[in-house]
């Protein structure tokens, strides 16, 4: 079983993560994690934070000369702002300054001052920051090289910021690729990035935020992660879980999600299909790749919606948290639209469940022990 764990201020010296239950064996390359962890910092819409952090990775145990020992993997990303904040952020004799008293509304401020019985709303939002999701990337993209492994690849596309919808409908998940290499919101539908580029840009100089929906597509995934046998162990409420965690989520829809609700069983459940050398198969993918809780074989297609960030430089109507008084919200130096992040992030969610689910199947202490009982599996379903 693959369990995490991270921890971090936003503006403390660094995030740290605990990633427990690689095989050993793995190559690891620290580039890749790094590449991701900029892809996560990227996409039209982030805030000046993003200029100061260009996160890098240091791998501080679980692996030698580039591979997994099978040991805990523990890594450290660094707060490059941490200068600026050292003073303030202090763990044990902080100094004077940075203390916040007007909570935002839509932000965990307010309630987490009150269920930690805070005075300073900063003790909270550093930890409710989603700065801590770089923490989740880096453990993500060493789940994404261990999928890699199996022949499983993830991507997502973003399909709505605010009211602008991307029309994808019929787009193959070649040409979503190819074409999400060089937009700036992660957009395959190239009319719609300028509208959603344009949205942006009138929300910023509002003072105001957006949100929208990503997809999250996974492929190559063997038929038979997760399990119908108990609530628990079912794949489509462990991503679920995984993807709400996210900051912002508001919503989670597999395969046609919603929209399944409203059409009849004829029309939603995908039919099944027989071929010798292929075997079985369907023609449509309604069902997001998922039935039962448990992969099929289609590839894994999970939307989230995220609502729009809660820190607007025109901030709305709060209350101090001390003197009881009427005020204007804080604003912390703030995004406009996170999406295109948001996505990343999701990918690396839904990376380190569908690891922690392949781990489950074909277990293993090391690759080379997993891929033996991947291969005789795959065997096994050929000759069904
Ligand atoms: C990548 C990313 C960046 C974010 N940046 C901000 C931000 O700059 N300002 C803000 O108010 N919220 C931001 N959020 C969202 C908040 O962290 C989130 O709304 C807050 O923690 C409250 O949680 P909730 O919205 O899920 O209820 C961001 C979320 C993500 C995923």
């Amino acid at each position: 079983m693959l369990r995490y764990l991270t921890a971090g201020e936003s503006h403390g010296r660094s995030l740290v993560a605990i990633l427990e239950g690689m095989p050993s064996g793995l190559k690891v390359d620290p580039a890749k994690i790094d590449k991701e962890l900029k892809r996560r910092q990227s996409g039209y819409g982030r805030g000046k934070r993003m200029e100061i952090e260009r996160d890098r990775v240091e791998i501080l145990s679980g692996m030698r000369g580039g591979k997994t020992l099978g040991s805990p993997i523990s890594l450290l990303i660094p707060n490059r702002d941490w200068e600026n904040w050292k003073s303030i952020m202090d763990p044990i004799r902080p100094g004077k300054g940075g203390r916040v008293t007007r909570p935002r509304p839509g932000h965990a401020d307010l309630v987490g001052a009150l269920k930690y019985d805070q005075d300073d709303i900063r003790n909270v939002l550093e930890r409710a920051s989603a700065r801590e999701t770089a923490a989740r990337v880096a453990i993500g993209a060493i789940a994404k090289i261990l999928l890699a492994e199996f022949g499983t690849s993830i991507l997502s596309q973003v399909i709505q910021i605010g009211a602008i919808k991307a029309e994808v409908e019929d787009l193959k998940i070649s040409a979503i690729k190819k074409r999400i290499a060089h937009s700036l919101v992660s957009c395959p539908d190239e009319k719609a990035e300028r509208l959603m580029i344009k949205e942006i840009d009138r929300a910023r100089e509002k003072g105001d935020t957006l949100g929208g929906i990503f997809e999250i597509i996974a492929t190559g995934l063997p038929i038979g992660l997760g399990s119908y046998v108990h609530p628990d162990r079912r794949l489509d409420g462990r991503l679920a879980q995984g993807l709400m965690s996210i900051p912002a989520a508001k919503g989670v829809e597999i395969g046609l999600g919603f929209k399944a609700s409203e059409l009849p069983g004829s029309e939603v459940q995908d039919e099944i299909f027989y071929e010798r050398g292929r075997g079985f198969y369907r023609r449509t993918n309604n069902a997001g790749g998922l039935e039962g809780g448990m992969t099929n074989g289609e590839p894994l297609r999970i939307k989230v919606a995220l609502k729009p960030l809660s820190t607007l430089s025109r901030p709305l109507s709060s209350v101090d948290l001390v003197t009881k008084r009427k005020v204007k919200a804080t604003i912390e130096r703030a995004d406009v639209c996170v999406v295109p992040a948001a996505a990343v992030i999701g990918e690396s969610l839904v990376a380190l469940e569908l690891a922690n689910a392949l781990l489950e199947k074909f277990g293993g202490d090391s690759i080379s022990e997993m891929k033996r009982n991947y291969t005789g599996y795959l065997k096994y379903l050929k000759a069904r």
